[in-house]
């Protein structure tokens, strides 16, 4: 079984990966010596496909699970269904012996994490990501929250699941614009820490979105985990090295919010932004002309919509302006002084930035 382990002291925990791992779960949740009460959280898609299996082959190994179900999308990453969920709780008797298992893509794993840190003070999760993107980001490290009307991820929390299963299987199920969207996020990696896995990427680029080797997509997940959880395990709570994980983040969020959250999936716009720090990268003397060539390349096999054309360069610059992850001391960006190697940089001229926001609205 393939198993790796984020390291943080006595919240450490393991992530297994692994075709069919699914079908194993209640036989690895039979691991936790005390509580046999696991309460479910899923969403209205993923409930058919895996949560009522899910349900059954707890039931049958001898333990009590229970099934709560929230409607299917971002809007459930909210305070009312978090409010939903605490009341379905309390009436079900949960308690700190119990268990919550998130069973879905990253809005299941933020909103259910969310509920199980902070009500009675701290309920054991565990994740079960279903989307690629939450199998190679959100389900490891230990962000959870909800969204709140003035912006997204607002209300949140540092809550570590005690175990992380993911089954590359269950992709199969998933649209393959979801998988794209996910692959954004393994593409990052590989620019931020791993010019071989760039390499593998590359070359099997064309097999991973089309899941015909699921050996080979375990492999990418494992490489996405490991990274993820060496950043983690070395700046838990984001307060210098774990911002390299943002990547990308900072243009792809100033798309994600001059959209209005519903044109681009997450990682669409987070294609289009690695473009532009990509290209910063280049304007700073970092990447050269091949690199950026090659570096792009990659991300548009994964084909993410066009911006509209309506977008406009100061619309952009003026998002980001508002980005909450910008501090008093300037925006800070994520560079690539190679690929592979990340740079942590505050000291981005606003010209080379509309430059580059420029480079993604053209094109070229
Ligand atoms: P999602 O959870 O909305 O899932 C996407 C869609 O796929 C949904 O309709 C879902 O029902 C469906 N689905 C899930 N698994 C499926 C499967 N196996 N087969 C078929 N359909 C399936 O979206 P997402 O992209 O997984 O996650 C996005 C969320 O993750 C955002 O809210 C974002 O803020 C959050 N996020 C959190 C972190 C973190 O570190 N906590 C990191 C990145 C993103
Ligand atoms: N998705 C970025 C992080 O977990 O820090």
């Amino acid at each position: 079984m393939n198993k790796l382990v984020v390291n943080l002291d006595n919240r450490s925990y393991p992530i297994y990966i692994e075709p069919a791992i699914f079908k194993e779960t209640a036989s690895l949740l039979g691991q936790f010596d005390s509580g046999k009460e696991f309460f479910i959280i899923t969403d209205s898609n993923v409930r058919p496909l895996y949560g009522d299996v899910l349900f059954d082959s707890l039931r049958n190994a001898g333990l009590s699970p229970q099934l709560l179900v929230v409607p299917a999308g971002e809007h459930s990453k909210s305070l009312q269904v978090a409010e939903d969920l605490y009341t379905q709780l309390l009436a079900a008797r949960v308690t700190r012996q119990s268990k919550i298992i998130a069973l879905g893509g990253g809005v299941i794993g933020d909103l259910a994490g969310f509920v199980a840190a902070t009500l009675l003070r701290g309920v054991p999760f565990i994740q079960i990501p279903t989307t690629l993107l939450s199998q190679v980001d959100s389900s490891v490290g230990g962000k959870v929250g909800i969204n709140h009307p003035l912006g997204k991820n607002l209300i949140g929390a540092f809550y570590q699941p005690q175990l992380v299963i993911i089954d590359p299987l269950v992709l199969k199920t998933l649209p393959i614009r979801e998988i794209k969207a996910g692959l954004a996020e393994v593409i990052k990696y590989s620019f931020i820490a791993n010019a071989g896995f760039f390499k593998q990427l590359s070359a099997s680029i064309t097999d991973i979105i089309n899941l015909n080797d699921l050996m080979l997509v375990q492999d990418i997940i494992s490489t996405c985990c490991q990274i993820k959880a060496e950043v983690v395990a070395k700046d838990e709570r984001e307060s210098g090295l774990r911002a390299i994980l943002n990547f990308g983040h900072t243009i792809g969020h100033a798309l994600e919010t001059v959209t209005n959250y519903d044109y681009f999936l997450h990682g669409e716009a987070v294609a289009h932004g690695m473009r532009g720090a990509l290209y910063l990268s280049f304007l700073h003397q970092y990447i050269n002309k091949n690199e950026l060539t090659r570096a792009c390349a990659l991300i548009a096999s994964l084909e993410p919509p066009a911006i509209p054309t309506h977008i406009t360069g100061e619309a952009l610059v003026q998002a980001m302006s508002k980005d909450k992850k910008r501090s008093d001391k300037g925006q800070l960006w994520i560079l690539l002084q190679k690929i592979g190697q990340y740079d942590m940089n505050r000291n981005v001229p606003a010209e080379m930035v509309k430059e580059a926001i420029d480079f993604i609205l053209t094109g070229n």
